[in-house]
């Protein structure tokens, strides 16, 4: 049975993007068959990670009944299955994101996992990605302003009796300013399904138009996301046999 896990948080720039596409990165990586939508219909970013800034046919058009869903899907060199949205200005003015919900089952049969990246704020775009969803991970960053934000989340996806997965703490920099993965638990109270270190491999992935969790396996970021990815599908990862090690790096030179 597939399910469609919506990455949400509130506030804008915390890290969505990144984690939809190294979650499913990690899901593929567990021998996953995954599919990313762009659900962020006015600012998306899925096909600009994954090196398909604009394609002939793409979630724009499913939602207004132009094509059907599978025309939208696109197979990254990775593997990871991607649906872009359209970056046209033109595009913009005639999205239909409340369509989303209708197309849940359709979505389905594209994929074990379908992982939705959504808009930030809580407007209708964000809230169409919600209410697709099977479960939601919330994505946030330790500090206040974005904590907030989740929170009010949460707040309203318990009125819509929609279930949170967990939270996904990123960009963490273990300075003694931020909140602690405690902290972030208490004040949230769901679940922390894991903490992704603030590292340059985010920006370097970026740049080479491909997940961290394939550009760069055995970073720390990478490593993050397997193990979040394993804690989902309830499969056995250790990421310290993961790690880079001494001989290895040696055996390299
Ligand atoms: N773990 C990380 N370490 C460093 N930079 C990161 C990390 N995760 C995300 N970023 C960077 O933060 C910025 C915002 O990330 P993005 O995924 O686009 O956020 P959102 O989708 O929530 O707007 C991007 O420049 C991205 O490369
Ligand atoms: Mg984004």
């Amino acid at each position: 049975m597939s399910k469609i896990i919506v990455i949400t948080s509130g506030k804008g720039g915390v890290g969505k993007t990144t984690t939809a596409i190294n979650l499913g990165a990690a899901m593929n990586y567990f021998g996953k068959d995954v599919l990313v939508i762009d659900g962020n219909l006015s600012t998306p970013n899925v096909g600009i990670h994954l090196n398909s800034p604009e394609v002939p046919i793409n979630l724009n058009h499913v939602l207004s009944k132009k094509a059907d869903p599978d025309e939208a899907v696109y197979e990254h060199d990775s593997g990871l299955k991607i649906m872009p949205s359209s970056l046209s200005i033109k595009e913009l003015k005639k999205m239909k994101p409340e369509r989303l919900k209708e197309l849940k089952e359709d979505f389905k049969k594209l994929g074990e996992y379908i992982i939705i990246d959504s808009a930030a704020g809580l407007g209708k775009e964000a809230i169409s990605a919600m209410e697709t969803a099977d479960e939601i991970i919330l994505v946030t960053n330790p500090e206040m302003p974005a904590i907030t934000d989740a929170l009010k989340t949460i707040k309203l996806l318990e009125e819509m009796k929609k279930e949170v997965a967990g939270v996904i703490v990123t960009r963490v920099r273990r300075n003694k300013s931020e909140m602690t993965p405690d902290v972030v638990k208490d004040m949230l109270e769901a679940p922390v399904l894991g903490s992704i270190p603030e590292d340059k491999c985010a920006q370097e992935a970026l740049s080479l138009k491909n997940a961290l969790v394939h550009t760069h396996p055995r970073s720390k970021p990478a490593r993050a996301y397997k193990e979040i990815a394993a804690k989902i599908l309830e499969v056995d990862y250790d990421s310290s046999k993961d790690s880079p090690s001494i001989w290895r790096f040696f055996f390299r030179r």
